[in-house]
């Protein structure tokens, strides 16, 4: 870590062992963002709470859940894919690559990858940025299974994360975008991030990232509305979180999770509906909110892709297309671009 970094970026360092250490955003910046975004978010007409929120300790660990559910296929597909394309991405890579994931979730697929590492090289490095702190327990277990591993975490958003990535050296990158994450972005906030992540690689860095396609829309819904409840449950943790964290009064029974796939726009839109006409208070957000029987509060889309669509988008914003990788069904998509 030079100097430099130090003293211009926002972080704490703390240092594990010699295989280990994080940075952490001073523990203000997130703090107020929370409650900056929910005063905003919820105090108009139509309410909204944004899906990085979801991510607490509880939060990330429902989300686990998820990926495990039958309905929910786009986790296995993709780590089928992930399997099959061992062989076609070592002959990108050579012995000077790190790994940079975006979100940590599922270190499955992280494993996938760094044993495509390993037949190359033998002292891995992974630098995870994750804004959940659930990245210093999955990092724990990945130092263990991996003795020559290598972990720099950074606990903060992608933009600040990408920020960080930047300014700390001259090392090549493979940056890895997974489990259809970028589909919750919508295409024009979609388009400013991969422009933004463009902006920061160099010539030889590489981007590998997984969308997931369209396909019918039974198939969707039911992936994001599962028979046993779990993605209720996850959906309406964050409520959970905002009445933990900013000192809320929102009662959870009052709230019921909606998931609907709009064929037109090509996402699937994920909702707390309020089931009763009520009133919350957040008081650390300074802000009292008023809710009508039935009114939604958005928390998520989750948009799905044509590969053409992923094509133009990638280059729209700056990317050469190395390679795309899909499973039989073409129902996800892995992308391998270059900066062009
Ligand atoms: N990135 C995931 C997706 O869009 C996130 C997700 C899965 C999600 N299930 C959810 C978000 C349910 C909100 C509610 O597939």
């Amino acid at each position: 870590m030079n100097e430099i970094i130090q003293k211009s970026l926002p972080y704490k360092k703390y240092v594990v062992d010699d295989r280990l250490q994080y940075f952490k955003p001073h523990a203000t910046k997130i703090e107020k963002t929370f409650a900056d975004e929910v005063f905003f978010s919820l105090n108009q007409n139509s309410k909204y709470i944004h899906p990085k929120f979801f991510y607490d300790k509880k939060g990330s660990a429902l989300f686990e859940k998820i990926c495990e559910l039958p309905e929910y296929y786009p986790t296995r597909t993709e780590i089928e894919i992930l399997r099959n394309l061992k062989l076609d991405l070592v002959d990108y890579l050579d012995d000077s690559f790190r790994l940079v994931e975006l979100g940590s979730g599922s270190s499955v697929k992280t494993r996938l990858i760094l044993d495509i590492f390993s037949q190359i090289q033998n002292d891995l490095e992974y630098f995870p940025i994750d804004i959940s702190e659930i990245l210093t327990e999955s990092s724990e277990i990945l130092q263990q299974d991996y003795p020559t591993l290598r972990i720099t975490g950074i606990i903060d958003t992608y933009e600040g994360g990408l920020d960080f990535i930047e300014k700390y050296d001259d090392k090549k990158n493979l940056i890895i975008f997974l489990g259809s994450s970028f589909g919750n972005f919508s295409p024009d906030e979609g388009k400013v991030f991969l422009r933004q992540i463009n902006e920061i690689m160099k010539k030889e860095d590489l981007f590998l990232i997984g969308l997931d396609l369209v396909k019918e829309k039974n198939i969707l819904e039911s992936a994001y509305d599962d028979s046993q409840g779990v993605t209720a449950q996850f959906n309406l943790n964050v409520l959970s979180r905002i009445n933990d964290e900013l000192d809320a009064d929102f009662v959870l029974n009052n709230f019921e999770h909606v998931a609907k796939y709009n064929e037109k726009d090509q996402r699937v839109e994920m909702y707390l509906k309020s089931l009763v006409s009520q009133s919350v208070i957040i008081s650390k957000a300074n802000l009292s909110i008023h809710l009508k029987q039935g009114e939604l509060i958005h928390t998520e889309h989750s948009h799905k892709y044509h590969l053409t669509q992923i094509q133009n988008l990638m280059n729209e914003t700056g990317f050469i297309i190395k390679q795309t990788w899909t499973d039989k069904k073409e129902n996800y998509a892995l992308t391998l671009v270059s900066k062009k």
